[in-house]
This record gives structure tokens, sequence and C-alpha cells, in this order.
């Protein structure tokens, strides 16, 4: 029987045939109905979360607002969900922008991020009367003050500042030190927070940081608040500047293996509220509205791919791999960033776990591992591999590479499953060819 199951969807089990039941649905039937590589979510899963994060930092802190970074992933289906938790929207692009508008997502709850946005995001967000626009250079800024003349609207924005601090992750995922092309070095800050608000048809409402993703110490999070809040009393006293809201970005860890348990949301919540209130009391400031936007912690765990094992390889002495019918153009993670993933074996789950193997992908490239060396009961061909914690950032950088089709992607829910996702067709794969 397999012991290692916290990683998966909070409602997952197992059937008295050992077959891995996540939402009440029986994943080897449902990898039956709509075949392999198939992404599945668990609407409990992804609930639960949203209100974790509402119920953990409001406790602490009424005035909360949770934004869902939509980068981690964003559909149609999901954004129903989130909006009906009451939570906001990150979106970074009007692709982004376009999904949470198939879904009617109240336009007051989206804020609109990115380095490079266009002339055209910044109109649509102009136009479109959403919540905030979190500036990210002088440049924008620019731009978005001429903008805003033309149109006589005038939008509530936020500067994103980079308050030197190292996360502690990933490099590619680090963002908040000096240097990182996101935000605004807080040395040249003090100008933009004068031109903003000099600015007639801007309304300068707050600060931004994000320092980083997967990040699993208190420590960034209170050296970056006393940083950008520290610069917001000196504003207040060179330009009368009132910070209304403080955006701390996402960032919070989740756990991919048993062998990495991150803090809980708690941790988080009481090491950002804590720090918040006793530092706007030390400098005198009122306490501003605060903002988080997890992207990672909403879906990650919720998210489950599901592969069917194909050619077994021994190399004597050396490895067994097991490869699997998807790998890095579903789920690139473990190829870019060394990511690890646990496995299950969907289809034998009360059975030992006797080998050790590695799975493959199946894709033209040696990197295209998926999980390295990890004990399983023995497989065969046709076997349904499990990796859990596929929810975020997986789909989302999918590719068609080796012209593959993007899988299918299902939500379930008390023994029901909806397609939110079809899989795609190789006429998807030829459509935008021309001769
Ligand atoms: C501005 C901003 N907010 C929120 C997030 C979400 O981060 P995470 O998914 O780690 O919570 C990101 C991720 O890159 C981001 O850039």
């Amino acid at each position: 029987m397999v012991q290692r199951q916290s990683t998966l969807p909070l409602s997952a089990g197992v059937s008295k045939k050992g077959h891995l039941v996540i939402g009440g649905c029986d994943t080897v039937e449902l990898v039956a109905e709509y075949g392999t590589p198939l992404y599945l979510f668990d609407e409990f899963t992804l609930r639960n979360k949203c209100q974790e994060f509402k119920a953990e930092f409001r406790q602490r802190y009424a005035d909360t607002t949770v934004i869902y970074a939509s980068k981690a992933f964003l559909n149609g289906a999901l954004a129903v969900i989130l909006r009906e938790e009451g939570l906001g929207l990150d979106v970074v692009s009007d692709g982004e922008f376009a999904i949470a508008r198939s879904a009617d997502f109240p336009m007051d709850m989206v804020y609109l991020h990115g380095n490079n946005k266009s002339a055209e995001e910044l109109n649509m967000a102009i136009k479109h009367h959403i919540s905030r626009i979190v500036v990210d250079s002088q440049n924008e800024l620019e731009m978005l003050a001429a903008m805003a003349e033309e149109t006589g609207h005038i939008p509530d924005i936020m500067l994103r500042l980079t308050p030197g601090v190292d996360a502690h992750t990933h490099e590619h995922i680090t963002t908040g030190i000096i240097g990182s092309k996101f935000g605004i070095p807080l040395f040249a800050a003090d100008e933009m927070v004068k031109k903003a608000m000099s600015a007639p048809n801007l309304n300068l409402v707050g600060l931004h940081f994000h320092i980083g993703s997967l990040i699993t110490e208190s420590q960034p999070y209170q050296e970056a608040i006393e940083i950008v809040l520290d610069f917001a009393a000196d504003m207040k006293q060179k330009h009368g500047f009132e910070l209304e809201e403080l955006d701390i970005g996402g960032g919070f860890a989740v756990q991919y293996t048993m062998g990495e348990p991150v803090p809980p949301v708690s941790f988080y919540a009481e090491t950002i509220v804590s720090r918040l209130i006793s530092r706007c009391r030390r400098l005198e400031l009122s306490l501003p509205m605060l903002t988080i936007e997890p992207g990672r912690a909403i879906v990650a765990q919720a998210g489950v791919a599901l592969y069917k094992t194909g050619v077994i390889k021994d190399i004597p002495g050396i490895k067994r791999y097991i490869s699997v019918d998807g790998g890095m153009a579903d789920n690139i993670r473990p190829a870019l960033y060394g990511s690890p993933y646990e496995a299950f074996v969907a289809n034998k789950m009360l059975e030992e776990e006797a080998e050790q193997v590695t799975i493959a992908g199946r894709f033209c490239e040696s990197g295209d591992i998926l999980v390295k060396d990890i004990n399983l009961p023995p497989i065969t061909r046709g076997d349904i591999i499990a990796i859990p914690v596929c929810g975020a950032y997986s789909l989302p950088l999918q590719s068609n590479y080796n012209a593959s089709l993007k899988p299918a992607v299902i939500l379930v829910k008390e023994g029901k499953e909806r397609l939110i996702r079809r899989r795609q067709t190789y006429e998807d794969l030829t459509s935008c060819d021309l001769f």
C-alpha cells in the first residue's frame, strides 16, 4: 500500500480495486474515457486553497485582498471558480485578460502586471476600468499618463519596486533583487513617486513588490516589507504620499515531494501581517490595504498529470527507465528548473513499492525526465502514472514540441468530471500553416 499521499489533492483516496480516486472519480476510468496525457483538477482542493488564503490572512488582517496570479494557470472554468470564491485576478497579458473576459470576470477585481506592457494592453486596461495597473518602469508611467489623458479615465495605479531582497529560491524565479528585469529599483523610485503623484490623470494608490516564487522562509518577506514601508514613510515626508495599498505579490511555496515539506499558509500570514503592523506603527503610517497574489499555492496541489506507460528499458546495474506518453511538452518544469516530483501508479495503489525506476518523457531531449529514481510497484506497459502537484506552471508553459498535442484538462468534483479544455487535434496543429 502506498503511504506517501500528502502531495495528492485533498479529496484523493484509493478504491477497493487499488485505483487512485480523486474528487470521487476513478482516475483509471477517466483515462480510459479521455486518454493520456490527461490533466485533472480537483475542485475541492482549488476552493479549499482559495478559502484558506482568505481566512488565514483576514483573521489576522481584515483588510486583505487576495488576487490570484493567472500565470500559474488560467482557463475559463477556473476563472469562474475564482470569481465564485471572491478572489481577484492578476493578469500579465492581453491573452490572460481575454480569458478573464470570457468568464465575465469583474473588471474591478483585475490587476494588470508586466514589465513590457504594450500600448494596446494599457489601453485595454484603461478602457475596461480594471482595478489596478501595476507600473513597472518610467517609460510605462509616461505612456500611461499620456493615454489616460486622452481617454479622460483616471486609472488607479501602483508602482512595482525591487526592494533588493534575495528570496533564496531558484535564480529563474527570483525577482526582487536589484538588477532584476522587473520593477523599479529603490534608488529610482523617489522620482517615479513624484512623477506619478503629479500626473493629473493617474491615481497612485500604492506600492507593489514580488520577490520570487517557492519562498519557504519568513525573512525575505519581512525584509522586503520593511524596506518598502520605510520608503513609503520617506515619500510621505517628502511628497505627502499616502500608502493606501501594499501589494506583497505571491511566492508562497507548495510541497512537491514528501521529503520537502513547506510552511503552512498560516505561517506566511502570521509573518507578513505581524511585520506589516509593527513597522507601520513604528513609522507612524496608517495601516494600508494588504494585497497578496498567490498563484502556485492556489492551483498546484489541485492538479494531477496522468500518463500511460510504454517502453520499459533496463540498463543493467544503472537504471530502469519507464517511458510515458507525455513529458517536457506538457510539463517542462523538471527540464527547466530541475524540479522534483513524486509519482504513483494509479492502477496499483495497493501494491508494494518494490522497484526503483526513472520516469522518462517521450520527447527528443535527454533532459526530458519527469521523475528520477523513485520507488514504485512493478510496472508493465499500459499502467497509469499519476504525477501530483502539476496544477501550477505546467499547462501555461506547455508547447507542441515534436508536434505533440496539448492534453485535455478535466475538473472533478463529487464523483463527476467535466472537460474544461479539450485535447488538441491534428487540425489545431496545422490550422495556422499556409501553403
Ligand atoms: C507579480 C507577481 N505576482 C504573483 C506571482 C505569483 O507567484 P507564485 O505563483 O509563486 O505565488 C508572480 C509570479 O511570477 C508575479 O510575478
